[in-house]
């Protein structure tokens, strides 16, 4: 059955692509709301060949015969924004990070924990560099017990919306950054989110703490330094992985090019192996560069890459919406 869809920040990177998703794996839209900031208020989008009008988000402005929202306007707007839609009776499909750690409230990524999916009226779209991994690890918890994971990610600027985009341009022509702290073209920034006390990035908690809700080991061994690289889109994340028990290379890369999700490009001599450029507008998360680490019993080494609009936002919660469709 069609279903009324309302998409909450549908200007930016992530609401314009949940647009192309849709479309592109014939989601069943009935009615479609699209909302943003005033300032956006009475643009045009364009979904399916027809132009609809950008509302502006406020509570009168809320449709009460929205079935699923997709919200993807930061986290203060869904803090505020996602008990109201619920109240007028839509289920919220959120990618901030406002609700991922609530303990009522379900963290999915479909490949891995569709399970979780219950009637709550609200749920979690994990963090785009943490959705990237899951896939991956999923097969390696569930076929050899992680024992402990470091991750050190590389993610793009788009990661942080349309004005980094903007960024990266305005610094390849010789002007300053706006929206990031410093340059970002040919740079590095190892700093994404707030700072917490303990030193460590936001970002970085994120993942820590969303892999071990995902993978329902609360007390797995995590560490995580999150970095900014002048990549357009897709984020790469370089696992280091030790598992609790033995296994042999080749079965392994067997069963996870076997994974739902995964793509094995992992070819060294052909200089196959995931790079975002080609990753960019791809829905599955790709692995590659996978071998033994020798420095520890049962260690592993792989190179993940997705595209964050994709994969680690849109494409996601449109999976979830889709399951929500059967449930
Ligand atoms: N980019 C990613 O890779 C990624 C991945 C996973 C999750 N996310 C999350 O998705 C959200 C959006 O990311 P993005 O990359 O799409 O950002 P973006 O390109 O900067 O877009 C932000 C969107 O939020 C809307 N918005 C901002 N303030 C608003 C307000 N006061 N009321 C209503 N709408 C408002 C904007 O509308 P206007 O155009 O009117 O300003 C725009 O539609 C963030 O929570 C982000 O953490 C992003």
């Amino acid at each position: 059955m069609k279903k009324n869809i309302a998409i909450v920040g549908a200007t930016g990177l992530v609401g314009r692509t949940f647009l192309k998703v849709l479309e592109e794996r014939n989601f069943p839209v009935n009615k479609l709301y699209l909302y943003a900031s005033k300032r956006s208020a009475g643009k045009e989008l364009e979904f399916l060949s027809k132009k609809y009008q950008v509302i502006e988000l406020t509570e009168e402005n809320i449709k009460d015969d929205i079935d699923i929202a997709l919200f993807s306007a930061g986290a203060s707007i869904s803090e505020v924004y996602a008990p109201l839609f619920n109240k007028k009776g839509a289920i919220v499909i959120d990618n901030s990070s406002n609700f991922r750690m609530r303990e009522d409230i379900p963290l999915v990524v479909p490949e891995v924990n569709p399970e979780k999916i219950s009637d709550s009226m609200i749920i979690a779209n994990p963090n785009c560099s943490t959705i990237t991994v899951m896939p991956a690890l999923k097969y390696l918890d569930d076929k050899y017990k992680i024992k402990r994971v470091v991750y050190s990610t590389y993610q793009s600027v788009s990661g942080a919306g349309n004005e980094a985009l903007n960024d990266l341009e305005r610094n390849l022509v010789g002007e300053k950054s706006t929206k990031f702290s410093t340059q970002i073209a040919f740079n590095l920034i190892p700093h994404i989110d707030k700072f917490d006390i303990t030193g460590y990035t936001k970002e970085e908690l994120k993942m820590i703490n969303e892999t071990r809700k995902i993978l329902g080991k609360e007390n797995l061994k995590v560490t995580a330094t999150c970095v900014r690289v002048p990549v357009r889109y897709a984020h790469s994340v370089s696992c280091n992985v030790e598992l609790e028990n033995e296994f042999d290379l080749d079965e392994l890369i067997k069963g996870l090019s076997e994974k739902e999700g995964v793509v094995v490009l992992n070819e060294n001599k052909d200089n196959m192996y995931p790079m975002p450029l080609f990753i960019e507008g791809k829905d599955e998360t790709y692995v590659g560069r996978i071998r033994k680490d020798e420095s520890v019993e049962n260690g592993l080494n792989l190179w993940i890459v997705a595209d964050n609009i994709r994969k680690g936002a849109a494409t996601n919660a449109i999976q979830i919406a889709e399951k929500l469709l059967n449930y």
